[in-house]
């Protein structure tokens, strides 16, 4: 299987061609959802388009955030189907990192670029607080069709990675029930597959990337596209855990148990306290 590359650029269609069903999905979805934004997002650019910086003590940050709740659902929990992610509960500095990222480029996606430009890292950093503060229910999984191989494969790449490969797994750093890790690894759980697929292949590409070390970037290169396709519908297929906040970062578990390289023990650091 073909893996898409990150953001929602990918809706474009190259050379006249039809995307795949779960781009088109995820473009009218957007498309929708970009309508009503426009509409808050008023609020956060500053008036005539200025790139003035923004200021958190004059601007009340709840009419401010209409605008990211447009697209990302009602306080930002965005369903496991389509395309969007949730991100709230997610640890405040995974957040903060992202908005960072899709400010400064490392995430490629013009609408939160423009929303996220006139906003000071302080203000972010706020934002990120805001989300992370949210602790509501998950919707179930959005159903996921696996072969019986594939789901052993994606579980097998969860829970205990591939010696073989250098791969390891991905509860060491996302948490033994993979709802997230603090200080800034985020959950795999709760997300729509094709999110998630696109975000691996991202990291492919070269079109995410994270602060170094930047561990995705080194796993996604060990494995192939039928791999990552198998832990992208595997997580999204997963129900979550009656607790699905992230664990504390000195949770016992696979993390804390074996040393990691030393590269890849920073992974997840935050850029923030
Ligand atoms: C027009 C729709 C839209 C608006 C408005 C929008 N977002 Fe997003 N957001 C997206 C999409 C689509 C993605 C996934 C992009 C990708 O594929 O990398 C995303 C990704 C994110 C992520 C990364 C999530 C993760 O798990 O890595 C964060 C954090 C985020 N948005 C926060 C915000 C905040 C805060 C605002 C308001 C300031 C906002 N967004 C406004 C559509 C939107
Ligand atoms: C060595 C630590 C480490 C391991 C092992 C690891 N990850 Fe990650 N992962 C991270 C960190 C750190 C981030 C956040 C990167 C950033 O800030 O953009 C991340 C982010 C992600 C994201 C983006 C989530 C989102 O909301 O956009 C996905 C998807 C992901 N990892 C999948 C996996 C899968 C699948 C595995 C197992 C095959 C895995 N990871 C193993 C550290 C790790």
């Amino acid at each position: 299987m073909k893996v898409p590359s990150a953001g929602p650029r990918t809706a474009r269609t190259a050379r006249g061609q039809a995307p795949p069903r779960g781009v088109r999905r995820r473009a009218a979805a957007c498309a929708a959802a970009l309508l009503l934004a426009q509409a808050a997002a008023g609020a956060l650019a500053s008036p005539g388009g200025t790139a003035s910086v923004v200021d958190p003590a004059i601007d009340p940050l709840g009419a401010r955030l209409a605008a990211c709740t447009a697209c990302h659902g009602p306080q930002g929990r965005a369903s496991s189907a389509g395309y969007l992610p949730r991100i709230a509960g997610k640890p405040a500095a995974y957040l903060y990192h992202q908005l960072l990222n899709f400010r400064e480029g490392r995430r490629p996606y013009a609408a939160m670029k423009r929303l996220l430009e006139p906003l000071s890292d302080d203000y972010l950093w706020q934002i990120a607080m805001h989300f992370a503060a949210q602790d509501l229910p998950y919707p179930a999984p959005a159903a996921v069709q696996l072969t019986p191989l594939r789901r052993q494969r994606g579980q097998a790449l969860a829970r205990d990675g591939d010696p073989g490969l250098g791969v390891p797994a991905c509860t060491r750093c996302h948490g033994e029930r993979l709802t997230g890790r603090l200080p800034a690894a985020p959950g795999l759980l709760g997300l729509p597959r094709d999110y998630l697929l696109a975000q691996l292949g991202g990291w492919r590409t070269g079109e995410r990337r994270a602060h170094a070390p930047d561990c995705m970037a080194d796993i996604v290169r060990r494995l192939g596209d039928a791999d990552l396709a198998a832990a992208a519908a595997w997580l999204a297929a997963q129900p979550l855990p009656a607790d699905a906040r992230p664990a504390p970062a000195n949770a016992a578990g696979p993390a804390a148990s074996a040393p990691l390289r030393p590269t890849l023990a920073d992974c997840g650091a935050a850029r923030r306290p």
